[in-house]
C-alpha cells in the first residue's frame, strides 16, 4: 500500500473514494463541508435522510455526488461532537480501515486528519490514520489452499492520499512513515501468531529472526540446547523436555544509537504451543494456545517497525522459545530445577511454563547492562479474568517506567493497565523443597506470576506486559491482533527522543 500526503480539499480530486468525517446530527467536518458546498447542499441533504448512523464508526457510501470528481464519497460518523475523543476516533479509524479494505476503490483520498481529537496534533492523527488503514488491509491466508479460498483478485485500497488543508511538514511525513512501519510490524506479529503450531515452531521463529536480521542488517544469534545448557538455563530447558522440537534462544541486536548508549531490552515469551505439559490443559479452545508465542511475535514485529523507522536507539531482543508438551521426558509436577540465576524452582504446575522460560531470559538480559527491560508474555488466564480483553496487564519494579508505558499505551490506543507488584504477594510463592514454587495459588494469578519474574529482575528497571487478553481475539474473528507492537513502538520512539535514565 502506498501513502502520500497532499494539501487540498476533496471536491476536485479524481479518485475512487473520498473519505470524510461527519458528526452526529449532521455537523460536517471541513472536508465534508467542502463537498457539500460543491454539491450545492446535496451532500448534507443526503445525510439528512438518516442512513448514516450517529454512532462513531458508522459508514455510508454515496456514489456520484454532484460537484465532486470522485466516484464515491465514504462518509464516516465521528459520533457526537462534544463526545469526540480518542475512542470515537479509534472507532472511526477501524471502520475506515475495514471499509477501504473491502471496497472496490483502489485510489482513495482520506480527509480525516484535519478533524483532530482534542489534545492531539495532526502528526498524531496521521500516524494513527496510516496505521489503521494499513492494518485494516491485513489478511491471513497462508494456510488456505490457493485456488479456493485465497483472495486472488485483491480488492481494497492500494494508493492512499491523505488530504489536509495544512502545509505539509517534515514531521507529517515522518508520522506517515511511522504509521506504516508500525502496521508492518503488526502484520509480522499477526502472521507469526496466526501460523499454527505445526508451522510456527521454535526453529521457525529463529529462522524468521535471522531473515529479519539479513533484511535490515541486524546482528542475530540463535542459541541451541547445548549453548543453553552451558549457560545453566535449567528452568527454560525443563519446559522443552517433553517436546520433539528443539528449543531456541534468539538474541537480536538493533544498533541505531551511539555505541555507548545502554540498550532497551525486550523479552518475548515464545511458547509455540502450550498444551500445559503433564499438567495438561482441558481440550476446549486448546487450539488458541498456538498464540502462546505472541510475546515473541511482538518483539519480532517491534524490531521490524524499529528498523523501518530507523530510530536512533539501541535495542536488544531476547526470545526464549520452545513447545510445552507432555511426553516421556517431560518435567513432572514436584520436579525441582535450577535456573540460570542459581535460584531453584519447584515446578508445581507444568502449565505455568511461561515464567520458567522468561526467568532465564531475564537473567541473561543482565549482561547487556540495560537501561530497562520490558518483557511481553501471554502469561496468565487470570489477567483476562481481571482486566478483560481491552488493556494488557502491566506490572513493574519502577514507577516511572510503568507510567511511561501506560502513557505510550494511551497515545497509541494500545492500552495497558497497572496491577500492584507488592512484596506481600511474594509469600504465596513459598516452597518446602526449593527457593520458590512456580505457582502462587488461586488468587491474584497475574500478580504472583509477575512476583515470580521480579525475583530475576533485581539488577535493572523492569516492566512486564501480560498480553493474555490482548494478543488475539477469539470467536468468529479469531486471530492475532498484533498487539502490543503499537505500544512498544511508541515507547521506543519516545526513548529515541531522549532517554530518561
Ligand atoms: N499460556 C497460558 C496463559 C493463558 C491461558 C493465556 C489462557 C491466555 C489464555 C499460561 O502458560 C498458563 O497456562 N498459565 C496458567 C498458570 C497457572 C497454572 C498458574 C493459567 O493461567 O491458568
Ligand atoms: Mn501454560
Ligand atoms: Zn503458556
Amino acid at each position: 500500500m502506498e501513502f502520500t500526503i497532499k494539501t487540498g480539499t476533496p471536491e476536485k480530486l479524481k479518485t475512487g473514494s473520498a473519505v470524510v468525517g461527519v458528526f452526529a446530527d449532521g455537523q460536517l467536518s471541513d472536508a465534508a463541508a467542502a463537498l457539500d458546498k460543491a454539491s450545492k447542499g446535496k451532500f448534507a441533504a443526503l445525510l439528512g435522510r438518516g442512513d448514516l448512523e450517529d454512532k462513531a464508526g458508522s459508514v455510508l457510501a454515496i456514489h456520484d455526488l454532484p460537484g465532486s470528481a470522485c466516484e464515491r464519497v465514504l462518509a464516516v460518523s465521528l459520533g457526537k461532537r462534544d463526545e469526540f475523543g480518542d475512542k470515537a476516533w479509534r472507532d472511526a479509524l477501524a471502520a475506515v480501515g475495514k471499509a477501504l479494505a473491502a471496497g472496490a476503490a483502489n485510489d482513495v483520498a482520506v480527509c480525516l486528519a484535519d478533524t483532530p481529537v482534542p489534545g492531539r496534533d495532526i502528526d498524531w492523527a496521521l500516524q494513527q490514520l496510516v496505521r489503521a488503514i494499513a492494518d485494516g488491509a491485513y489478511r491471513f491466508d497462508a494456510t488456505k489452499s490457493k485456488d479456493k479460498n485465497k483472495d486472488s483478485k485483491r480488492r481494497g485500497a492500494g494508493k492512499v492520499v491523505l488530504l489536509t488543508r495544512e502545509k505539509i511538514t517534515a514531521s507529517m511525513e515522518v508520522a506517515v512513515q511511522r504509521g506504516q512501519a508500525i502496521a508492518e510490524g503488526m502484520a509480522l506479529a499477526k502472521d507469526l501468531g496466526n501460523l499454527p503450531g505445526n508451522f510456527c515452531t521454535p526453529s521457525y521463529l529463529a529462522d524468521t529472526a535471522v531473515a529479519l536480521g539479513k533484511q535490515y542488517k541486524l546482528k542475530v544469534e540463535v542459541l541451541d540446547r547445548d549453548d543453553m545448557e552451558k549457560l545453566g538455563m535449567g528452568s527454560l530447558l525443563s519446559v522443552a523436555r517433553g517436546s520433539h522440537q528443539p528449543p531456541k534462544f534468539i538474541v537480536m541486536h538493533y544498533k541505531g544509537g551511539k555505541s555507548k548508549d545502554k540498550p532497551v531490552v525486550l523479552v518475548g515469551k515464545g511458547i509455540t504451543f502450550d498444551t500445559g505439559g503433564i499438567s495438561l490443559k482441558p481440550g476446549a479452545e486448546m487450539d488458541e494456545m498456538k498464540f502462546d508465542m505472541c510475546g515473541a511475535a511482538s518483539v519480532l514485529g517491534t524490531f521490524k517497525a524499529l528498523a523501518r523507522m530507523a530510530l536512533p536507539i539501541n535495542v536488544v531482543g531476547l526470545i526464549p522459545t520452545t513447545e510445552n508438551m507432555p511426553g516421556g521426558g517431560a518435567t513432572k509436577p514436584g520436579d525441582v530445577v535450577t535456573s540460570m540465576s542459581g535460584q531453584t524452582i519447584e515446578i508445581l504446575n507444568t502449565d505455568a511454563e511461561g515464567r520458567l522460560i522468561l526467568c532465564d531470559a531475564l537473567t541473561y538480559a543482565e549482561r547487556f547492562k540495560p537501561v530497562c527491560v520490558v518483557d511481553i508474555a501471554t502469561l496468565t488466564g487470570a489477567c483476562v479474568i481481571a482486566l478483560g480483553k481491552i488493556p494488557s496487564g502491566l506490572l513493574a519494579n519502577d514507577d516511572a517506567l510503568a507510567r511511561e508505558l501506560l502513557d505510550c499505551g494511551t497515545l497509541s490506543g494500545d492500552r495497558a493497565w497497572q496491577l500492584p507488584l507488592w512484596d506481600e504477594y511474594q509469600e504465596l510463592l513459598k516452597s518446602n523443597f526449593a527457593d520458590m514454587g512456580n505457582i502462587g495459588g488461586r488468587f491474584g494469578g497475574t500478580i504472583t506470576a509477575a512476583c515470580f519474574l521480579a525475583r530475576f529482575t533485581k539488577a535493572y528497571k523492569w516492566a512486564h506486559l501480560d498480553i493474555a487478553g490482548t494478543a488475539w481475539v477469539s470467536g468468529d474473528a479469531k486471530g492475532a491482533t498484533g498487539r502490543p507492537v503499537p505500544l512498544l513502538a511508541e515507547f521506543l520512539i519516545g526513548r529515541s527522543q531522549g532517554t530518561p535514565s
